[in-house]
């Protein structure tokens, strides 16, 4: 049985070390991408206070297989939107620039997705293998300007970890 949780509310780069420090002894040596991909999900839902939704979308094939989109994966939070094509909301943004979107009022940000009307402020991150997108990692707050920069790096941090594990 795992019990990661910080014990007290840390600042940001020791909640990262730990977080991913968690994240590795997860996910280490285990190579199914949806356990790894639910625990990390289950982590980030434990470890970063304030959010209501944290979890994956993945670079998959369209329903008729022509072509590529973001498609659900693990997450913790409400039932979110299945497919989102690349360029599209915040999450589509992120794939197709392959920088990581740090979104203060997404009701300011051009095309974003409404997949819980609590959202306010969002961050997403791309998973990037051999320089090509293979997921995003997204994170939801009902709170306006949640993410700070220390967090995209963390995070950036925590994706390029699992380049070869999910
Ligand atoms: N808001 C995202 C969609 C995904 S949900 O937040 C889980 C977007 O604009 O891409």
């Amino acid at each position: 049985m795992y019990d990661f949780k910080p014990d007290a509310p840390l600042a940001a780069e020791e909640l990262y070390r730990e977080l991913l420090g968690a994240a590795d002894a997860l996910t280490a040596g285990e190579p199914d991408a949806v356990a790894n991909m639910a625990n990390v999900a289950a982590l980030l839902w434990e470890f970063l206070p304030d959010l209501n939704w944290a979890g994956f979308y993945r670079v998959a094939p369209t329903r008729d297989g022509a072509a590529s989109e973001l498609v659900l994966g693990p997450f913790v939070g409400r039932p979110a939107c299945i497919r989102i094509p690349f360029g599209v909301g915040v999450c589509g943004t992120a794939a197709t620039s392959r920088a990581a979107q740090l979104v203060e009022d997404v009701h300011a940000f051009p095309g974003h997705i409404a997949c819980d009307a609590a959202s306010a402020s969002e961050l997403v991150v791309p998973v990037l293998r051999d320089g090509a997108v293979i997921a995003v990692i997204d994170l939801d707050s009902p709170t306006p300007a949640r993410f700070s920069h220390a967090d995209a790096e963390g995070i950036t941090a925590l994706a390029t970890l699992l380049a070869h594990r999910i």
